[in-house]
């Protein structure tokens, strides 16, 4: 099972999930129910999720890091601030490809910027506290080696979603019961969210919501806080 919630429940939660208002949204989520292609993207509660959370924030800049073809890059783009901006990161040239094609479709090129790259090397060349959110949704066994670089670039006050933290429900189970290959990105993924729920840098919360969402709240900024 893949699932880390009751199936019936994730059925009825995903068909609340409004049709996208963006034509090309709209498209990308076709082919995958279509099964016409499997390309990887934010499950549709994460994506109401997502939609909430930003409308509260009202972000100007937004990073994301693993862009795949660009649905959740499009959807964020919908809820920045005047102005707002979105950067976004990915290293496989298929999907680098795709997404450029439905960014320029969606007609968001002078809103989205996507590097090409792999984040590990890409990260350390941004400006550091210039992002409100920081959504990082990229290969799981790397979260807990661009957490610094994630907190360097964050505004004080400013937020990191990170997407897929409880890997279909196998980081909640001992590491004796996970499928040998399986056991880095389950510790990797253990030291992550530990780390993030006792950093003082942070506040965190870990939501059975799609795969695993972590919320983690950028401490020291001079308002609310
Ligand atoms: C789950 S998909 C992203 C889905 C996308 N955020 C969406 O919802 O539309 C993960 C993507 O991260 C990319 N990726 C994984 N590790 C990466 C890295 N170190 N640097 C850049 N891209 C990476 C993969 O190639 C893949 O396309």
């Amino acid at each position: 099972m893949s699932e880390i919630n009751y199936s019936y429940i994730v059925e009825y939660i995903r068909a609340l999930h409004p049709v996208p208002t963006s034509n090309v949204l709209l498209e990308i989520e076709k082919k995958i129910a279509s099964e016409t292609e499997h390309w990887p993207i934010i499950k549709p509660e994460v994506a109401d999720f997502i939609k909430v959370v930003l409308s509260l924030i009202k972000p100007v800049h937004i990073l994301e890091i693993g862009t795949a073809v660009g649905y959740s890059s499009i959807l964020m783009s919908e809820f920045l601030s005047e102005n707002g901006h979105i950067t976004t990161i990915e290293r496989f040239p298929y999907m680098l490809n795709i997404a450029k094609e439905n960014i320029k479709k969606a007609g968001l090129e002078e809103t989205i910027t996507v590097l090409e790259g792999d984040a590990s090397e890409i990260l350390p060349t941004l400006d550091a506290m210039q992002y409100d959110v920081v959504f990082m949704d990229c290969a799981k066994g790397q979260y807990i080696h661009f957490l610094p670089e994630c907190l360097r670039l964050l505004k004080p006050n400013g937020l990191l979603i990170t997407d897929n933290v409880l890997h279909k429900g196998t980081v909640a189970r001992s590491r004796y019961l996970i499928d040998r290959r399986q056991r880095t990105t389950h510790s990797r993924l253990r030291d992550f969210l530990w780390t993030i729920t006792h950093s003082d840098e942070l506040r965190s919360s870990v939501l059975p919501v799609g795969d695993g969402i972590a919320l983690s709240f950028k401490t020291g900024g001079k308002t609310n806080d």
